[in-house]
């Protein structure tokens, strides 16, 4: 295939298109938050006549949404696109023959596309229809926010955020005191911000018993964006008046529990309006297999978790090397006596993981990791 070099100004309108795909990120289903920009020069400079994203729920596509807007404008008109544009029949014609039929003239892409019915066919039907294309431009920027989608392609399961919230003398919180805080209202804004960014939530039961959090977002204008929150619970030892439960009907929970746990209780779960997810558990031991779990819920349509602990759930995920992004946040606060050691600490996640923000937030202390490739 002959793709094209970039040219002056393409990286500017690129920019400008992932900025625009993160307004539906993490609302769009299974189908990842894509946006594409048209843009015409015709002798005045360049000008944007189509603007689309991927529209809530997954459909339709945002090349469609661009079109639609650009009408008879979009005829020889450069299409900035930050992920390959598709190349399946569904209901409507694959978005790489859409823009041929528009008379779209170039298409430049970020990010490639790994589902097997895409994966380069898109740029083919590009190329075959006589566009000029242009590929790569900016894609670490656009493969960062398209990592949940990536990563689910990439490794056939969610892709996973470990969360922990750390005190200067590197605990998480104390036996039997219930929720500690650690840090102050800025940093918890910005953990509500990253919630709303998941398709769920994922804790252990002893979480659940200690803090009886309520694990939704509660940024204003930002609470119909809580996400399902998921409870690893083998045993079925929720008590029914914990907060999660009385919210369920409002924001979907979901028991991961083994499937003879205590039937009775399930029942009146069920009608309490909780969801079940049957696990498997490592043998010789009473916890939960998490690359199972994590399959199962992938098949649910999950594209990434948010795990908040508490201790030993974020250690198994730890050690099942299932963490791909890592967030710790250090407060100021010392814990003390009865503290409960971080799963991880602070000079581990920089060894192990590649770091790739750092903010101040108030008083605490905002870190951020990936997955070293
Ligand atoms: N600072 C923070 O960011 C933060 C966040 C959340 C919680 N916390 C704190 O953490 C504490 C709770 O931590 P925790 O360790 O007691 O509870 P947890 O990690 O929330 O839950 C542990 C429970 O889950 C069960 N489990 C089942 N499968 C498991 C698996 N694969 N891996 C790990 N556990 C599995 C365990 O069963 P078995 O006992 O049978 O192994 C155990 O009963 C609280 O004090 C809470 O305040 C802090």
């Amino acid at each position: 295939m002959a793709f094209d070099p970039p040219r002056p100004g393409d990286e500017r309108f690129m920019a400008a298109a992932i900025r625009l795909a993160f307004r539906h990120s993490g609302q769009t289903g299974t189908n990842p938050s894509v946006a594409t920009l048209l843009v015409r020069d015709d002798g005045a400079g360049p000008r944007i006549v189509g603007r689309g994203i991927t529209a809530l729920g997954g459909r339709p596509h945002a090349e469609a949404a661009a079109l639609g807007e650009a009408g008879d404008l979009a005829r020889g008109a450069t299409a900035y696109v930050t992920l390959e544009p598709c190349a399946h029949h569904g209901r409507t014609p694959p978005c790489a023959t859409a823009l041929v039929s528009a008379g779209i003239a170039r298409v430049v892409s970020a990010a490639a596309d790994p589902d097997p019915r895409v994966d380069g066919k898109g740029h083919r039907i590009l190329l075959s229809g006589g566009l000029s294309v242009t590929r790569g431009v900016l894609r670490a920027d656009a493969s960062s926010d398209l990592s949940p989608y990536l990563t689910r392609h990439a490794l056939g399961r969610p892709q996973i955020t470990l969360k922990t919230a750390i005190s200067a003398d590197g605990r998480i919180g104390r036996e039997g005191s219930g929720q500690v805080f650690i840090t102050g209202k800025i940093a918890n804004g910005q953990t509500h911000l990253v919630r709303s960014r998941h398709d769920a939530i994922l804790v252990g039961i002893g979480t659940v018993k200690e803090d009886d959090p309520g694990l939704d977002c509660r940024l204003p204008g930002l609470s119909d964006r809580s996400p399902r929150r998921i409870v690893i619970d083998p045993d079925l030892t929720i008590d029914p008046d914990m907060q999660l439960v009385r919210t369920a009907r409002r924001t979907p929970l979901i028991l991961v529990a083994k499937g003879s746990a205590e039937p009775d209780k399930r029942r009146a779960l069920i009608e309490a309006g909780v969801e079940f997810v049957a696990c498997d558990t490592v043998p010789g031991s009473n916890r939960v297999a998490l690359p199972e779990l994590l399959e199962d819920l992938g098949a649910m349509g999950l594209q990434n978790i948010l795990v908040e602990g508490g201790a030993a759930v974020a250690a198994s995920f730890i050690e099942a090397d299932l963490v791909d992004r890592l967030i710790l946040v250090r407060g100021e606060i010392e814990i003390g006596e009865g503290g409960i050691a971080a799963p991880i600490a602070l000079d581990e996640a920089k060894r192990r993981f590649r770091q790739t923000d750092r903010l101040s937030l108030g008083t605490d202390l905002w870190f951020e990791f990936e997955r070293r490739a």
